[in-house]
């Protein structure tokens, strides 16, 4: 098994489960080290015993290592990995991973390696499936944080500034605002002006209202902010945590109302940390139906439908991604 790119508490508890599984039939259990650059080099991958998977069920992160992708864009690439698979003799891999991870895995099931995806990632965007190994997890962190700051911006009546994750969806900050209780959402998916988020502050403020929380997924298009270029991770997506939109925002927003303004920036502190129960229970039923499926080889994932966990495919999970509905984005504005 792999898992890759970024990583999401909830990862352990699949290692867990597949391994579990897997001894339990007889199967030799390998986990490939650090993403999958542990396919390219002879010595990185380790045989996990019935005592490496003891314990590890309320550990965040993930036993075996996480990287980015590297960039693999050329056939070259593709075959080495293959060359892993081969000399590793695994009869199926089993990979943990979001969007850019599934789509690599994608590509090695249809050079006809047999590969079976799990969803896993806290920004929630990978396609037909109801859950995303981390995201529960990840959404409870935000929660807190928005109910810390509500009491802290309530008593210096201040405006409370809470960057979360998101770059290309803005699902952690729409149900966090929600959850928690945001004022003014600021989303990838719905571009918005700094004039229209002071405009809002101004008007809670005309209407009595003291304090506000304004929360924005740090990939949200915010016009009217002068912005530097932002810099690339190994991987060729924007770091965006290097953006930091929310400070920006909040010193924007001081300068234009007057209000005292300050930026709370969650960063990994989403991606650490324990599983809350669901991911946990979900990462093991998935973990092990993903395992049942790889010795059967009926399926190239697993995904969760209708609330159960269910045979799917790759191509269902990397062909789109799930964005935040209007409809969803309009109930945050509306009850904000
Ligand atoms: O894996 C997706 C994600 O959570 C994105 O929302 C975010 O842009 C990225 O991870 C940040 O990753 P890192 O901090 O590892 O660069």
């Amino acid at each position: 098994m792999v898992t890759a790119g970024g990583d999401a508490p909830g990862l352990n508890a699949a290692i867990r489960a597949i391994g579990r599984c897997a001894l339990d039939e007889g199967d030799v259990v390998v986990g490939v080290l650090n993403g999958w650059t542990g396919l390219l080099e002879p010595e990185d991958h380790r045989v996990l015993g019935a005592a490496d998977l003891s314990g590890i069920l309320p550990l965040g992160g993930t036993i075996i290592g996480s990287s980015r992708t590297p960039p693999l864009d050329d056939e070259g690439s593709l075959h080495r990995l293959i060359v892993g698979v081969e000399r590793l003799e695994l009869d199926a891999l089993i990979t943990i991973g979001g969007d850019g991870t599934l789509s690599l895995a994608r590509r090695l099931s249809e050079a006809g390696v047999r590969v079976v995806g799990i969803p896993k990632t806290i920004d929630f965007d990978v396609a037909g499936t109801e859950v995303c190994i981390g995201f529960d997890s990840a959404l409870a962190v935000v929660v807190e944080a928005l109910d810390r700051l509500h009491t802290t911006a309530a008593s210096h009546h201040s405006v409370a500034v809470l960057e979360t994750m998101g770059r290309d969806t803005g699902w952690l900050a729409a149900l966090g605002g929600l959850a928690g209780g945001a004022d003014v959402v600021c989303l990838p998916e719905f571009p918005v002006t700094i004039d229209d988020v002071a405009e809002q502050l101004l008007a809670r403020r005309q209407a009595g209202k003291l304090s506000s929380i304004v929360i924005v997924a740090e990939g949200s298009p915010i016009g009217g902010i002068d912005e530097p270029p932002i810099p690339l991770d190994v991987s060729g997506h924007p770091q965006m945590a290097r953006r930091a939109i929310g400070e920006r925002i909040a010193t924007s927003i001081e300068s234009m109302t007057g209000f005292e303004s300050r930026a709370t920036v969650l960063g990994h502190l989403q991606r650490g940390g324990s599983p809350v129960a669901t991911d946990r229970v979900w990462a093991t039923r998935l973990g092990a139906a993903a395992l049942a499926v790889a010795r059967e080889g009926t399926a190239t994932a697993v995904a969760v439908r209708g609330g159960a966990v269910t045979p799917a495919t790759l191509q269902e999970l990397t062909d789109s991604r799930p964005h935040v509905p209007e409809s969803l984005y309009k109930l945050c504005c509306l009850v904000g």
